[in-house]
């Protein structure tokens, strides 16, 4: 099929959640509040705004449930949540957001530490989760984490993020997120591997999701929409960072994502001044925080040892 042209994006803002999950401070759930509103302010429509995690896995969200109680209620926002569980979705559920994700990867390494479980196990505690939530009319989004590169196992071959893909969207899932995790991917990894999932899953179910490590995020993003991909994941200020790595950088940064769309001449409808001061903001209270967690030491007391990325 020809590829159309993009011609709108549509940007999902993971600052509050992608981004401060991977900062080493817990900030208060009011200066969230006061991001999340400067967010929407800039003209942002869909953020992700904190995660229903087990607390001591992040304890950065621990406060999901005040945070999304507290949310600016303003029409056309999509605000959403990260859901690992049924215990999650009964939180999220209690909270009354209407978006959520699960989330999984390609590697079983890699869902082991994130998680606590194989890829296998993760679809197995997902299946209720989306059944569940699609029942009582929640949008659901899945997330492929290690779609091209995983820490543990290296490159992924594109037949294994197809997999996983398809089985989201077997399960439901109206829109599948494909991660660079760990931000390896390059722009040819991109085109290899998306041109492969395009051949079996339709374009507009599609969002990319770019860590800027490597600083190529913005090329990866210009082969996406090279592809006629147009749902982009991104950072205000590029929040984020990976604790295992450090010196990284974090997510694709919302405000380089902006300005490049805009360069290539497509609208995105964000006042990039006000996204700016938006991001100057966190960052200031991030600075100002006091470091509490000694890097995710505080993550011994879990069976688990979640890497916080995805
Ligand atoms: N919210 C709050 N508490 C939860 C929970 C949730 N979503 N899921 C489980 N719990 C509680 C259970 O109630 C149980 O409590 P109890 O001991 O008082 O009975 C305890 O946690 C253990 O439950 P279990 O199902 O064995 O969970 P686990 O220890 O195997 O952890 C996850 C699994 C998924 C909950 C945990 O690994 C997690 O939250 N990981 C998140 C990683 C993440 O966010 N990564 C970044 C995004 S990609
Ligand atoms: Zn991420």
């Amino acid at each position: 099929m020809a590829i159309q042209p993009v011609k709108s994006v549509k940007i999902v803002e993971v600052g509050p959640r992608d981004g401060l999950q991977n900062e080493k401070v817990i900030i208060d759930t009011g200066a969230k509040l006061a991001f999340i509103g400067k967010l929407a302010a800039a003209g942002l429509k869909y953020i992700e705004v904190t995660s229903f995690v087990h607390p001591k896995a992040i304890p950065q969200l621990s406060d999901a449930l005040d945070v999304v109680k507290g949310l600016p209620a303003l029409p056309g926002m999509h605000y959403s949540a990260l859901v690992p569980n049924l215990k999650g979705l009964e939180r999220a559920l209690e909270s009354g957001i209407r978006e959520i994700a699960v989330f999984t990867a390609t590697s079983n390494t890699f869902t082991q530490r994130n998680i606590n479980m194989t890829v296998n196990e993760s679809f197995e505690a997902f299946q209720p989760v989306v059944q569940r939530a699609l029942a009582e009319g929640l949008f659901v989004r899945g997330y492929v984490s290690t779609a091209f590169y995983c820490p543990y196992e290296g490159k992924i071959d594109s037949a294994a993020t197809l997999d996983v893909t398809q089985r989201l969207l077997a399960l439901g899932v109206q829109e599948v997120s494909i991660g660079d995790t760990i931000g390896q991917a390059t722009p040819q990894d991109v085109t290899t591997t998306m041109t492969h999932l395009l051949q079996h899953v339709p374009v507009e179910k599609l969002a990319m999701h770019f860590h800027d490590t490597n600083g190529l995020a913005l090329e990866n993003v210009a082969a996406s929409l090279a592809l006629g991909l147009s749902i982009f994941d991104s950072s205000a200020g590029g929040l984020g960072g990976c604790p295992y790595a450090p010196g990284a950088s974090g997510n694709l940064s919302t405000d380089a994502l902006v300005g490049f769309l805009e360069s290539q001449g497509i609208a995105t409808g964000i006042d990039l001044n006000l996204l700016k001061e938006a991001s100057a903001a966190i960052r200031k209270v991030l600075s100002n925080a006091e470091p509490e967690l000694d890097d995710i030491g505080s993550l011994q007391n879990l069976a688990v040892n979640p890497r916080v990325e995805s």
